[in-house]
C-alpha cells in the first residue's frame, strides 16, 4: 500500500493512476477504522480499479465542546487493516496543508438546505466543517466514485447534495449500515458501551424496524409513532434526541404522500450518543 501526506505527492499516484486509464474509488476517513468502515473499502474496490483510503481528524468538523483532542487515533492499527484489505493507497493529510492560514481563514462550504435540523441543530457548524473538508479531498484526488456509510445519513445526503449543487464529478454511493448480531449498527462509540447497555442498545434497532413494519402495513399517522417510539425508547433506558420519519432525499417531515422513507434517530445510553437509521421504500 503506497502512503501520501502531501498533495503534490497523491496527485502524483492518481495522475499516473489515471494515464493508465484507472478508475478511483475514494473512501474519507477519520481513522479508528472498524469493520463498517471496510465495508466502504471495499465497495470501492468493487467499483474502481484503484481505492484510495485517507485518514484525517478535521478539526474544523468539531464544536468548541467536543474533543478534537481526545478523538481516538490508531494509526498503526489502521494502517494494518487497510494494508490487509488491499487498499492502493492511504492518504494522511496535514492540517497545515490543508488550513494553511488555521481554521478562521479558510472558505466554507454549507449545505444550507440540508444541515438545519437533527445533527445539524445539535453541533453548529459540524456539516459545514465535514462539506469543506470533503470538498476540498474531492478536488485534491479527483475520485470517480466515493463511498460514504449511511449510518450517518444526513452526512451521505449533506455530501451528495454539495456534489449535486456544484456539478461536482463525483458519483457518491451510499452504503449499508454494518450491524452486529444483534442488529446494533458498527460505531466506534460502541466501545464506551458496557456489556448490560450494549444488550440495550440493540433495542434502538428493533424500534425501527418496529415502527417501519407499521409503515409498511399502511400506518400514516407518524407524529403517534414518532412519539409511541420514543416513549418505548425511554421504557428501555434510551434518552432519545430524536425520533423522526422523513423524506429520504429532503429530510423533511414525510407527508403521506411520500414513497422514499428514512427513520432518523439519536438516543442516548448514559454518555454515549448512539445514531441510527432505517430506510423505507413505499413503491
Ligand atoms: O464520517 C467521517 O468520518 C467524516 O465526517 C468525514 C466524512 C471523513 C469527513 O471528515
Amino acid at each position: 500500500m503506497y502512503q501520501a501526506t502531501s498533495v503534490i505527492e497523491l496527485r502524483q499516484y492518481v495522475q499516473h493512476w489515471k494515464d493508465h486509464g484507472q478508475s478511483i474509488a475514494f473512501i474519507p476517513t477519520m481513522g479508528n477504522l472498524h469493520a463498517g468502515h471496510m465495508s466502504l473499502i471495499e465497495k470501492g474496490q468493487s467499483l474502481s480499479d484503484r481505492t484510495i483510503c485517507s485518514i484525517f481528524v478535521n478539526p474544523m468538523q468539531f464544536g468548541p465542546n467536543e474533543d478534537w483532542d481526545h478523538y481516538p487515533r490508531s494509526l498503526e492499527a489502521d494502517l494494518a487493516q487497510l494494508e490487509a484489505i488491499g487498499c492502493d493507497l492511504v492518504y494522511l493529510p496535514t492540517a497545515s496543508e490543508l488550513y494553511p492560514d488555521g481554521l478562521d481563514k479558510i472558505s466554507q462550504v454549507q449545505v444550507t438546505d440540508l444541515t438545519e435540523h437533527y445533527e445539524g441543530a445539535h453541533r453548529p457548524g459540524h456539516f459545514t466543517g465535514v462539506a469543506t473538508v470533503v470538498l476540498k479531498l474531492f478536488n485534491i484526488v479527483r475520485p470517480d466514485v466515493s463511498v460514504f456509510g449511511k449510518k450517518d445519513y444526513q452526512q451521505y445526503r449533506v455530501i451528495s447534495k454539495m456534489v449535486e449543487d456544484f456539478n461536482l464529478e463525483v458519483q457518491i454511493i451510499g452504503q449499508e449500515t454494518t450491524r452486529d448480531d444483534s442488529g446494533l449498527a458498527t460505531s466506534s462509540r460502541n466501545q464506551y458501551l458496557d456489556a448490560a447497555q450494549k444488550k440495550t442498545a440493540a433495542g434502538i434497532y428493533r424500534q425501527l424496524q418496529q415502527t417501519a413494519a407499521s409503515i409498511d402495513q399502511g400506518e400514516r399517522d407518524f407524529n403517534t409513532l414518532e412519539q409511541d417510539a420514543i416513549n418505548n425508547l425511554g421504557a428501555a433506558g434510551f434518552n432519545t434526541d430524536y425520533f423522526k420519519i422523513c423524506n429520504a432525499e429532503t429530510l423533511l417531515p414525510a407527508t403521506s404522500e411520500d414513497r422514499d422513507l428514512v427513520i432518523l434517530v439519536t438516543a442516548a445510553l448514559g454518555q454515549t450518543r448512539l445514531l441510527d437509521n432505517i430506510e423505507i421504500s413505499l413503491w
